[in-house]
């Protein structure tokens, strides 16, 4: 419980950076608070103690799909996430969701996104890889200015999962690589499940 209300206060002020109406702060901040209490009732439904990534990819995108159109591929192995790694890949997706609906290809008729993930081995150890990639959405003339969502991301995965992300404005869409290390089983077991401070 700490740490959740840790986490909530840091997104309080880091929201409160960019001076937004108080109008935009308050539907910004409720559709982020719902997307990290998704994830807490996954994480605490007393069955399991991971999600898998695709899951969580279903939860971020459920509000955006438009089946007959198949405005969305989502493709990847099963990857089992734990509790420590949870909060912050759903966070992310849920920004990137967001800003794909915004501005998008999830904001347009013709707009599509490929969401594809796949693990690598290297060196012994396991890595996740995701490519998210936008398609035939309104062009992209200019690289945008940094609000909370882009930061977030940016920032969050190299610091809580120590990970990469390499995002790019590209005029025909935006696309992002996120790519973490994947826990060893015995730090899965030894990590506490919450919602670490960002
Ligand atoms: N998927 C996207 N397609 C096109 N432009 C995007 C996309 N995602 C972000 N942008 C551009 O990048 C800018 C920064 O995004 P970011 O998420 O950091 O902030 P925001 O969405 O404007 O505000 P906040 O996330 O704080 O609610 C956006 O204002 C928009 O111009
Ligand atoms: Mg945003």
């Amino acid at each position: 419980v700490k740490n959740i209300l840790a986490t909530v206060s840091s997104l309080v002020t880091r929201m409160l950076a960019g001076h937004p109406s108080n109008e935009d702060f308050a539907r910004a901040f409720v559709a982020r608070l719902r997307a990290m209490a998704a994830v807490h009732e996954l994480l605490s439904d007393g069955k399991s103690r991971t999600v898998t990534l695709r899951t969580l990819a279903e939860i971020a995108l459920e509000p955006y799909v438009n089946r007959p159109r198949s405005n969305l591929v989502l493709g990847g192995p099963d990857v089992a996430l734990d509790a420590k790694t949870v909060p912050t890949v759903s966070m992310a997706l849920h920004e990137l969701a967001t800003n794909a609906a915004k501005y998008g290809a999830l904001s347009s008729r013709e707009g599509r996104l490929e969401l594809t993930w796949k693990v690598e081995e290297n060196a012994g150890s396991r890595h996740l890889s995701i490519s998210w990639r936008e398609h035939d959405g309104p062009r992209i003339d200019a690289l945008p200015a940094e609000g909370f969502g882009t930061s977030f991301v940016k920032r969050s995965i190299p610091y809580e999962l120590n990970g990469t992300v390499d995002m790019s404005f590209e005029p025909e869409g935006y696309r992002a690589t996120i790519a973490f290390p994947l826990q060893q089983e015995s730090e899965k077991s030894a990590s506490a499940p919450g919602m670490a401070a960002t």
